[in-house]
């Protein structure tokens, strides 16, 4: 018995990918096609771990995704699968493709000068093909399923991941389950998940009973769970800091900016350019800072305590938010699920994590709209909390700074229109009642009422100059 758990620990050693328990006490080995979403041993979290090769090979592996640039093969026109040496995929699998990635980086003036930096680029996530940064771990995580022969793919969400599993879920022909909190995500996401033929379960509760349920039902083998608890999706979402990276011509920037939720996203980025390090394409790492809305800020709270030099070993726990408030709902969540690999990313790269309140993510939004860019409110966290790290000098005026933004401002327009006509109510939800205080927007631009004439047009257009 003994021998043989020995033999398969020593092929699977010797396999080119790997899953691994992150917990440096137990850090037991998994075949790459072993169906698990935590360890079965200590219930710690996995990660994939893909042996990387030497920096010689990596200089060929750069040339090499700069000419799939140009190729129109399925594989290469995908942000993900373009870099999909660095991925737990054999060559020639089939693969679940909406050309996801492939996603701008915008230089934003006016959002640079708002938080008193020279230059500042936000990376665009929202322009991913169901809008969100959510397809490029979902390609994975769906391609992976069909791999393991998944009837019924399964998540938990906040609406974006819904909305991006059902879509891949479509593509592949399988089944897909979808939990969210009743009326607490919007109706652009939600709205976005029925159009994809998804089973869509209401849940009365908030999204981490979501979490809590879909864990309990994806213990049923005829599931396969898709949120980034699951080591595919953070494998996919990975190549995000690949894409940057050849986009910024391997130049790192000083700072990476995220917003934080359940974790998979910055998990991701902090493992994908841990990657590139190990490879030699890039030679220091970005500091990662993770920013959360006040009312769902367990691990802003759990940073806030710990002395970042002594934080190794990492903290056995985080203390959840027990009542997440926020008006940015994709981020609505206080029990993330991947804290621990966020931390470690953050700690690792000396970023930080940080709070925004309701009001400085409102304007952030506004400002990123200006630019002509626009986002979704949990993306703009970034932006705000870049604000707020410039002016406490952790970001400094000549560094380089890339925000992500994580969702396309069509996501919730309920919230933009609320905004712009001073009604968005300073609550935790958009459809407080009428006596509730306002968020007193800086940036408003409320539609105006014009006679149908060309006089009325052009006094319109001089009174606004
Ligand atoms: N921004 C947007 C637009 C999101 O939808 C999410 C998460 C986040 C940021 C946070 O990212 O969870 O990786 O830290 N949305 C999940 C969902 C929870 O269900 O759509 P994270």
């Amino acid at each position: 018995m003994m021998d043989r758990e020995n033999n398969r620990a020593a092929q699977r050693a010797s396999e080119a990918a790997v899953q691994r328990c992150i917990e440096p006490a137990c850090g037991a080995l998994y075949g790459i096609r072993e169906r698990l979403y935590v360890c079965a041993r200590c219930n710690g979290p996995l990660e994939i771990e893909c042996r990387l090769g030497t920096s010689e090979d990596a200089a060929q592996l750069s040339k090499k995704w700069e000419v799939r640039l140009a190729s129109p093969d399925a594989r290469d026109r995908s942000g993900v699968w373009r870099y999909r040496e660095l991925l737990p995929f054999e060559e020639g699998v089939p693969i679940v493709t909406l050309a996801e990635g492939n996603t701008p980086v915008y230089d934003a003036p006016l959002s640079a000068q708002y938080c008193g930096l020279p230059a500042l680029r936000l990376k665009h996530q929202g322009c991913n093909p169901t809008g969100s940064f959510k397809d490029a771990g979902m390609t994975a995580a769906v391609t992976q399923a069909v791999l393991l022969g998944a009837r019924t793919v399964a998540c938990a969400s906040t609406g974006n991941t819904a909305a991006s599993l059902a879509a891949y879920a479509a593509r592949a022909g399988l089944q897909c389950a979808v939990l969210v909190p009743t009326g607490q995500i919007t109706a652009a996401k939600l709205a976005q998940s029925i159009d994809y033929g998804a089973v869509i379960c209401e849940i009365e509760g908030n999204f981490d009973d979501c979490m809590r349920l879909i864990q309990e039902v994806s213990d049923d083998p005829s599931i396969y769970m898709a949120n980034s608890i699951n080591p595919f999706r953070i494998e996919g979402q990975k190549t995000v800091a690949f894409e940057l990276m050849q986009q910024c011509q391997w130049r790192v920037p000083d700072h990476i900016v995220v917003p934080g939720g359940n974790m998979g996203n910055s998990s991701a980025l902090g493992k994908g350019f841990g990657e590139l390090r190990g490879l030699g394409l890039i030679q220091r790492l970005p500091k990662i800072s993770i920013v959360q809305a006040e009312g769902a800020a367990p691990l802003a709270r759990l940073f806030a305590g710990l002395d970042a030099r002594r934080a190794v070993p990492l903290p056995d726990s985080l203390v959840p938010v027990e009542n997440p408030q926020t008006l940015a709902t994709a981020i609505k969540i206080g029990s993330p699920v991947s804290w621990k690999k966020a931390l470690r990313a953050v700690l690792e790269s000396s970023g930080q994590v940080l709070t925004v309140s309701e009001q400085e993510i409102a304007d952030a939004k506004a400002m990123v709209g200006r630019d002509g860019i626009g986002c979704e409110p949990a993306s703009a966290t970034t932006v705000a909390g870049i604000r707020k790290l410039t002016a406490t000098g952790h970001i400094r005026r000549e560094e380089s700074v890339v925000a992500i933004l994580t969702g396309h401002m069509l996501k919730d327009p309920d919230y933009v229109n609320q905004y712009h006509r001073g009604t968005l109510p300073l609550g935790s939800t958009t459809h407080g009642p009428a006596t509730a205080p306002r968020i007193a927007g800086a940036f408003r631009n409320v539609p105006k009422q014009v006679a149908a004439t060309k006089s009325a047009i052009l006094e319109c257009l001089q009174r606004q100059e």
